[in-house]
């Protein structure tokens, strides 16, 4: 192999070292910064998350109002910005919408795009937790025909969202604690998961120096896919099928064993972890209680109950580790909560949005850092001559 390793998905190699986020795989651990994620989602706020993230440590009463000060004062997106919502089909997937818009960013906030300037990227860091949010709410309310309102910062950032959301411009919204509640400890458990596929874009796009914006807008399109965040898209159109179509959870599992069209359980399996993945533990019960308070609907929960039952006691799924994981169950919460499909990966990206700012403000830090290039096994034609014709 000329002295070059050959690793396709990269699945022995590390690229990078890290101090944010430690996966035992095995056991079914993942820890943020030492916190085990299971303290965190009971106990933390997103914010607080997110500081401890970025910053390494949690913050103190004053650190954390300072942060979220700071960050309700960015809410306000640059008015020109608005129009660019209008550029698009009324049927737009609301990921392109994003990534767009926060490839946009980069237009409209030049004064913070120097990656060795730490004022900067410091700027941008505030700048992207508090605008994605509403870029996200703004992708949803253009899809359905409804005025975007502006930012309320008296508010928080996840309040801010579900009212930029759901609000509508005559009426004042009716926030449901419950429901911010949930949505927040769901931001938590997405909150950073080590090098996964959108951290080691975010990291790849960022080691050729590129911007912030233009780095996490690359992870937004990263995260796009089923095989990644997609998946809870996924998982609740295939729930929606098996139910439509009168399947069977028995022999909808038959053809995924016997991979019938490459058909696959969405919101199983995963690269890391070969236990039961520990965000997709506290994420079942909050699903159980979010249904039951908001009425969701309770077939889908049964499929996907007894989908898990059946996979787990299952040899083709117990020989190859295969368990639920964070996407299994979120797509039901974020239905009940009112959200259509479309938005569920789009919610996956504004809980990503600290790890990848953490894990690129990581990589500029850095002394050992490089621009990322992997090799290749070159496999093609050798030398052939051009013909004379
Ligand atoms: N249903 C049925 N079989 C599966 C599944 C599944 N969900 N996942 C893996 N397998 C089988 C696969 O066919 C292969 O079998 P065999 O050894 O007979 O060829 C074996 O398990 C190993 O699979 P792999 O594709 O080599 O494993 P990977 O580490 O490359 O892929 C994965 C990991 C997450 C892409 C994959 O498990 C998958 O496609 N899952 C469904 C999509 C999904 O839920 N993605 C979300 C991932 S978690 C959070 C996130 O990133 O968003």
């Amino acid at each position: 192999t000329g002295g070059v390793t050959y690793d396709p998905g990269f699945m022995n190699t590390a690229a990078t070292k890290s101090a944010i986020t430690f996966i035992d795989g095995d056991a079914g651990i993942l820890r943020y910064r030492g916190y085990p994620i299971e303290q965190l989602a009971e106990k933390s706020s997103f914010l607080e998350t997110s500081y401890l993230l970025i910053y390494g440590n949690l913050p103190s009463a004053t650190e954390l109002e300072a942060f979220d000060q700071k960050i309700r004062r960015h809410t306000l997106l640059h008015e020109e910005l608005k129009g660019f919502f209008g550029g698009f089909p009324r049927d737009a997937h609301p990921m392109p919408v994003l990534s767009s818009a926060v490839t946009a960013l980069s237009t409209w906030y030049q004064d913070s795009l120097d990656p060795f300037d730490e004022e900067q990227v410091e700027l941008s860091t505030i700048r992207l937790l508090a605008k994605m949010p509403v870029l996200a709410a703004y992708a949803h309310k253009k899809s359905i025909g409804q005025a975007l309102l502006y930012p309320d910062n008296s508010m928080n950032l996840v309040e801010n969202f579900m009212r930029l959301s759901f609000g509508l411009a005559a009426e004042p919204y009716e926030m449901d604690p419950v429901i911010v509640k949930a949505l927040d400890q769901l931001l938590i458990l997405h909150a950073d998961h080590e090098q996964n596929c959108s951290t080691s874009t975010v990291r790849l796009v960022g080691s050729s120096n590129a911007n912030m914006f233009a780095s996490v807008s690359a992870g937004i399109n990263a995260l796009s896919g089923p095989a990644h965040g997609g998946a809870n898209e996924a998982v609740l159109q295939m729930l929606r099928q098996i139910q439509s179509e009168g399947l069977k959870p028995a022999d909808f599992m038959e053809k995924v064993k016997n991979k019938e069209d490459g058909i696959r359980l969405m919101g199983f399996g995963h690269r890391v972890y070969k236990n039961y993945d520990p965000r997709a533990k506290i994420i079942k019960s909050t699903a159980h209680e979010i249904l039951n308070k908001l009425g969701g609907n309770d077939e889908l929960l049964d499929i996907a109950m007894s989908l898990e039952e059946r996979a787990l006691s299952d040899d083709y799924f117990i020989s190859r580790k295969l368990y639920p994981n964070v996407d299994f169950y979120t797509g039901l919460i974020y239905k009940a909560m009112g959200f259509p499909e479309k938005m569920f990966t789009v919610l996956f990206a504004i809980g990503r949005l600290p790890g990848w700012i953490a894990q690129y403000r990581e990589m500029l830090q850095d002394p050992e850092m490089k621009i990322g290039r992997p090799r290749q096994l070159f496999v093609g034609e050798t030398e052939r001559n051009y013909p004379n014709r």
